[in-house]
């Protein structure tokens, strides 16, 4: 194949900055926001997580964000074409990052399939009262092992539909596909999501769990490994890190106000973030109300548990549960669905630029894969084992490596830090100090290393 994108042809843009922006929040606000976020910050000191989650923010997800922006915006290209045309050798690391965006894809796209079967389901509370027997057994399947490796279509059917919605979406391109999904999805995540919490806040209990939530625990600013979990939540939320960002930038005009809009997408997400946590865990104080336990009794607060098992079953308790129901899981999909867009157009968009494929060629032959093998995994039993252990190892280990790995290439090898931030400067209204390249020559890497090691220690 050859590295150059066909010279005449013109790059696709994002037809205004709004456009970009929201595109940008669509790709961030996803399920890392809504089951993510609130267990993890629930269980890594509560209020108190939010000093190193803020800390993270501001002295990572901030700096990297731009960068992303810098290297995408500059270069022109998706990730891998991006870090070529920076310096030869980098290519690798575009692809390492294009790499860990595709594993996050097909398990992450199964949770956007299984969200779909259950904004069906919610309608009639079609999961009756063993949320957690219907989960994995009637829906998933899992532990039968006569079928074991056979595809469960109850799975499979929303997943070929999530599929064929990405294909459709990628072959319109930038402008006439994502930009316009973006448009409509995310104002309605916003007023679906308020309205919401909003109920959530009115049920009884709905106090219990704020305080669950947020009353901080301060002893857990000792532990290592609640740093670790601020900064990968970072990492995962802002989408930074995986390429994906960079791709994006490099869909915008010449002149592009970037970092202020970065501000905007990074204020947007933890704004959301922050409200997911505060939607799930008055919905939580509710259901500890309805079974006169603590909040802190509760099982089953993270994840596809909290998802799938926990809130269909406070949903069944709830009066009007139903319509909760139905808007909760509409949000998971509108947050999903925008989120995998934004993951497969920076791996689509890689494999065009590399093998000078056409945008629909690359669609398709992404599509097609990917689906493959979400299909062939999550379908069948052993798909919900393999997604914790993919969460740990792409979500942790693989995007602090990349960021590590990333800072120090761009600012200590090929040493262009500067380069970068002079560039963001001329097009923006906010302006980069110095102490950008301090952060991410230094502080970044010397403390994700850090992070590293004894996340490494911990997981062997
Ligand atoms: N940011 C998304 C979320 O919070 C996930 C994501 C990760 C999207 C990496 C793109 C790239 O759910």
């Amino acid at each position: 194949g050859t590295n150059t994108a066909p010279a005449a042809e013109q790059r696709d843009t994002w037809t205004h900055n709004t456009g970009f922006i929201l595109a940008a929040i669509g790709s961030a606000v996803g399920l890392g926001n809504i089951w993510r976020f609130p267990g993890v910050a629930y269980e890594s000191g509560g209020g108190a997580f939010l000093i190193p989650y803020l800390l993270a923010l501001l002295t990572a997800g901030i700096p990297i964000l731009f960068l992303d922006y810098a290297i995408g915006h500059r270069y022109r290209a998706a990730a891998p074409l991006a870090y070529r045309r920076m310096a030869k050798p980098a290519e690798t690391l575009g692809w390492f990052q294009i790499g860990l965006s595709f594993v996050i894809a097909v398990y992450y796209a199964a949770v956007v399939a299984w969200s779909l079967s259950y904004f069906v389901y919610a309608f009639d509370l079609r999961w009756g009262e063993d949320t957690l027997g219907f989960f994995t057994g009637e829906y998933l399947q899992v532990g039968d092992p006569e079928i074991s490796t056979t595809i469960v279509s109850s799975v499979a059917i929303p997943l070929v539909l999530v599929w064929a919605a990405i294909l459709v979406v990628l072959a319109l391109g930038v402008s006439r596909g994502v930009q316009r999904v973006n448009v409509i999805f995310i104002p309605l995540l916003v007023v679906a999501f308020l309205g919401l919490v909003i109920r959530a806040l009115t049920l009884p209990g709905a106090a219990d769990g704020l305080d669950a939530l947020f009353t901080p625990n301060w002893s857990a600013l000792l532990d290592l490994n609640v740093w670790i979990s601020a900064y990968a939540q970072i990492f995962f939320s802002l989408s930074i890190a995986f390429g994906i960002m960079v791709t994006y930038a490099s869909f915008q005009r010449r002149k592009a106000n970037m970092t202020s809009s970065g501000l905007v997408v990074a204020f947007a997400n933890s704004s959301f973030e922050i409200l997911a946590g505060i939607g799930v865990f008055a919905t939580l104080g509710f259901f500890a109300h309805q079974q006169q336990v603590a909040v802190a009794d509760l099982e089953g607060l993270t994840g596809p548990i909290l998802s799938f098992v926990t809130f269909p079953a406070v949903i069944s308790e709830m009066p009007g549960g139903n319509i909760f129901g139905v808007v909760f899981f509409a949000a998971l999909v509108l947050a999903g669905f925008t989120s995998l867009i934004s993951i497969l157009l920076g791996v689509a968009a890689s494999m065009q630029e590399k093998f000078g494929l056409g945008r629909r060629t690359a669609a398709l032959a992404v599509a097609v894969v990917s689906a493959s093998i979400s299909i062939a995994l999550f379908s069948t039993t052993s798909g919900l084992l393999a997604l914790d252990t993919v969460d740990q190892f792409a979500n942790n280990v693989g995007i602090v490596l990349s960021a590590i790995v990333m800072t120090v290439v761009v600012v200590w090898v090929f040493r262009r830090g500067e380069v970068l931030r002079q560039h963001l400067n001329a097009v923006s209204t906010f302006k980069v100090g110095r102490v950008w390249i301090f952060l991410l020559g230094l502080l970044v890497p010397a403390f994700l290393v850090v992070m590293l090691v004894q996340k490494l220690i911990t997981l062997v």
